[in-house]
């Protein structure tokens, strides 16, 4: 039996790879000497290594042959370049994890010259801070305990929901992996709002954001739905009710339905681009 020098290889250190090798460190998943990361550059590779005083390399051949479970945290764009280098070096041990949005598992197989175990993943942007969602997908040669070790290592940046069928996760794309950005338009639109109503900055921030916080934290405690807990704070004739109003008469809740869906399309046309 290979023993690998290191239990889970990030390729590309970048944004969400860092924010990985943070959050699996924090949780203790893996320890500084199981993990190594790569990048292009020697200057990055020498921050993560001083950051993290984990093994780095500029080497994706060097981290394939050393680690069991290969992480693929590079742009979508970079992944043509990076498979060729990789395949030959993938065994019956190894499990692939892709993190770059809109490549199909169909996609990976090829480049990667028919290597069958992968796991394709939408995290998004609170990942960062460890506050994450991620949908998971796992082929069906996924066995089950390398299901949970893909499920941990995002738990180590928030959560996780398994993703039952590929197809699903253009629509995961367009709700949690687009969402963030839902949520900072509101959030921009509500500042605006506040301020041009004359109340100060610093005031509108902590005002704006622990109110979305708050009621996502309500939303996520209570068992009643979004539309129950909006109804239970709108009396007639009341403030929400002069908002709400507002709301019905420019179709919000049709907007952002459109929204999600016009992303869930553009995933699925960026598929193999
Ligand atoms: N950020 C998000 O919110 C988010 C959400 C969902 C999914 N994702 C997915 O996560 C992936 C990474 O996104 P990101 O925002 O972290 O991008 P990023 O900050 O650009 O990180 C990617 C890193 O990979 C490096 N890299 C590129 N080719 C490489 C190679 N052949 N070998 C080693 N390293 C290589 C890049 O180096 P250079 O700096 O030299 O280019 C860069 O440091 C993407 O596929 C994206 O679709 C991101």
């Amino acid at each position: 039996m290979t023993l690998y020098k290191y239990q889970i290889g990030i390729i590309g250190a970048g944004n969400m790879g860092e924010a990985l090798i943070r959050g699996l460190l924090r949780s203790k998943l893996v320890g500084t000497k199981n993990l190594i990361a790569s990048g292009r550059r020697a200057k990055q590779c020498r921050k993560i290594h001083q950051k993290y005083k984990i093994a780095t390399t500029q080497d994706n051949v060097r981290l394939v042959k050393n680690s069991r479970t290969i992480l693929l945290a590079v742009k979508p764009q970079n992944i043509d370049a990076l498979m060729p280098q990789i395949a030959p070096h993938l065994n019956k041990r190894h499990l692939v994890i892709s993190i770059a949005a809109g490549i199909p598992v169909a996609k990976l197989k090829k480049g990667l010259k028919g290597f069958k175990a992968i796991v394709r993943v939408m995290p998004n942007l609170p990942s960062l801070i460890e506050c994450g969602i991620a949908g998971i997908y796992c082929t069906s040669v996924v066995s089950k305990s390398q299901k949970r070790f893909a499920h941990k290592i995002f738990e180590a940046v928030g959560k996780t929901v398994d993703i039952g069928r590929e197809k699903w996760m253009d629509a995961v794309t367009g709700l949690s992996g687009t969402g963030p950005a839902y949520l900072f338009a509101m959030i921009e639109a509500l500042t605006r709002a506040g301020e041009k109503l004359g109340l100060p900055k610093k005031e509108v921030r902590i005002l704006t954001l622990e109110t979305m916080l708050g009621a996502a934290q309500l939303a996520l405690k209570t068992k009643a739905t979004a539309e129950e807990l909006r109804k239970r704070v709108t009396s007639k004739k009341g403030t929400t009710w002069a908002a709400m109003k507002i709301f019905k008469k420019h179709r919000f809740w049709d907007l952002l339905m459109k929204a999600v869906a016009a992303a869930a399309k553009r995933s699925h046309e960026l598929r193999g681009k």
